[in-house]
């Protein structure tokens, strides 16, 4: 279990924002003007998305730490809990994944 995750400062909506892959231990940041998904992806991280859009779920990654801003529109409250969609969804604060 990792504590840097939480230690970071809280970012507002839209700024960037760290994964930390506690698999490989291995920290990605997600700056301003990318998606989660697209450093997921380039990180070579096993997702397949559909939409693109927040609208099909197909992207759902779950967490383990990390406040979310969730901007689907697929997941409900229990869902949003434990995933998120890294195609539209940010955070304000680092974030954790484990698989
Ligand atoms: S790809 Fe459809 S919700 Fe992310």
């Amino acid at each position: 279990m990792s504590s840097k995750a939480v230690v970071t400062p809280r970012a507002p909506d839209g700024a960037s924002f760290e994964i930390y892959l506690a698999w490989s231990d291995c920290t990605l940041n997600v700056e301003a003007n990318q998606t989660a998904l697209q450093v997921l992806l380039e990180a070579g991280v096993a997702i397949s998305p559909g939409c693109f859009t927040g609208g099909c779920g197909e992207c759902a990654t779950a967490y383990v730490e990390g406040d979310m801003i969730h901007k689907d529109s697929c997941l409900n409250a229990a869902d949003r809990q434990r995933l998120f969609c890294p195609c539209v969804s940010r955070a304000r604060t680092s974030i954790v994944i484990a698989e």
